[in-house]
C-alpha cells in the first residue's frame, strides 16, 4: 500500500467505534500506516478491520506494534507465544481449550484488579455464532462527561476495590465477600488516558467490588447508580462478530461485555492482552 494513502475510517455507532478499511493485516505495515491505526484506536476507542485471515505469529506481530503482550493468569489456556490465547466454549476432552467460555459476560475492563492493568485487548474471530455473543462496548469518556456536576466532583476524590475471582463464575459479578486469594486492586473511581488525556469513568459491574471508606449501602447505591449510567444505550456500541473480524479495544476509556449464545455453537476468537501501565488518577 502506498504509505501516504488516507486509510478509510467509518464510524460503528453513535456512541463509539470504526471500521478501518483498505488494510490487509498480513502484511508488514509502514509506520506511516500504522500511525494513522494508532490514532483511529485513541480517537475511536474501539477499531474494526473486517475479512482479515490472520495466523497467529501474524496476529502477534500487528499486536506487538502497540506495544509489548501480557500473559494471563493461566498459562495452561495460552497459546503458543506468551499474551496470546484463545477465548472459546471448544471443548477438548470436556475441558475448554480457552479462557471465558460460556454465555453472557458482564461489563468490565480487562485486569482492572492489577495494578497496571491491560492498555487493551484485541479478538480475531475464527469461528461465531449465528447469533448472539456480541461484545458491548459502553464509552466511558462519555459516561463521566455527562455525570451530573455533584457526581463528578464526589467520584473524583474516591477509590474503589476491583477483583475478580476466577474460580468461581468468571462472567457475573459476585458476592462483596472474596476469599483472601482472589486478585485485587484499588483503583481511582475515574481515570485519565494516557494519550487523549481525558478523564473516563473507571468502575464495572463485574469487577467492582466496593468503594474505599463507604458503608455498604451507600458504596452499593453509588456504584449501581454508576453501573445504570454507563450500561445506557446512548453510550453502547454492540458488535455483531463476522468471521474475519479483527476488533481492538482500549481498556482505559471503555467497558465491555459479551450476549448470551447458544452453547451448541462454536464460538472460536483469539485473543491479544496488551501489557499493563499504570492507572493515572483524574
Ligand atoms: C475478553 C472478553 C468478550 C467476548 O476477551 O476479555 O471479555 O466477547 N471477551 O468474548
Ligand atoms: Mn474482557
Amino acid at each position: 500500500m502506498n504509505t501516504t494513502t488516507a486509510l478509510e475510517v467509518r464510524r460503528l455507532s453513535p456512541a463509539l467505534g470504526a471500521e478501518i478499511r483498505g488494510v490487509d493485516l498480513r502484511e508488514a505495515l509502514s509506520d506511516a500506516v500504522f500511525e494513522q491505526i494508532l490514532k483511529a484506536w485513541h480517537a475511536h476507542q474501539v477499531i474494526l478491520l473486517r475479512d482479515q485471515d490472520l495466523s497467529e505469529d501474524q496476529q502477534w506481530a500487528f499486536g506487538t506494534r502497540f506495544g509489548p503482550l501480557a500473559g494471563g493468569h493461566n498459562r495452561q489456556l495460552e497459546a503458543s507465544r506468551e499474551g496470546i490465547a484463545y477465548v472459546s466454549n471448544v471443548r477438548k476432552d470436556g475441558k475448554p481449550i480457552g479462557i471465558l467460555p460460556d454465555g453472557e459476560m458482564q461489563f468490565h475492563s480487562d485486569q482492572s484488579y492489577r495494578e497496571q492493568p491491560s492498555q487493551g485487548s484485541m479478538l480475531h474471530a475464527i469461528t461465531v455464532p449465528g447469533a448472539g455473543g456480541n461484545t458491548v462496548f459502553a464509552d466511558c469518556y462519555a459516561a463521566y462527561e455527562t455525570l451530573p456536576a455533584e457526581v463528578q466532583r464526589r467520584i473524583l476524590g474516591l477509590q474503589a476495590l476491583h477483583v475478580y475471582d476466577y474460580s468461581l463464575n468468571p462472567t457475573q459479578r459476585g458476592g462483596r465477600d472474596v476469599a483472601a486469594d482472589v486478585p485485587r486492586h484499588v483503583q481511582p473511581m475515574v481515570r485519565v488516558h494516557p494519550v487523549t488525556r481525558r478523564k473516563a469513568l473507571y468502575v464495572s459491574r463485574l469487577m467492582t467490588a466496593h468503594v474505599v471508606g463507604l458503608p455498604d449501602a451507600e458504596s452499593e447505591a453509588l456504584l449501581s447508580m454508576l453501573f445504570d449510567h454507563v450500561e445506557q444505550p446512548r453510550f453502547i456500541y454492540s458488535h455483531a462478530w463476522r468471521k474475519g473480524d479483527v476488533l481492538m479495544w482500549d481498556n482505559r476509556c471503555v467497558l465491555h461485555a459479551r450476549t448470551d449464545f447458544d452453547p451448541r455453537e462454536t464460538r472460536l476468537m483469539r485473543r491479544i492482552t496488551l501489557k499493563g501501565e499504570p492507572v493515572l488518577a483524574a
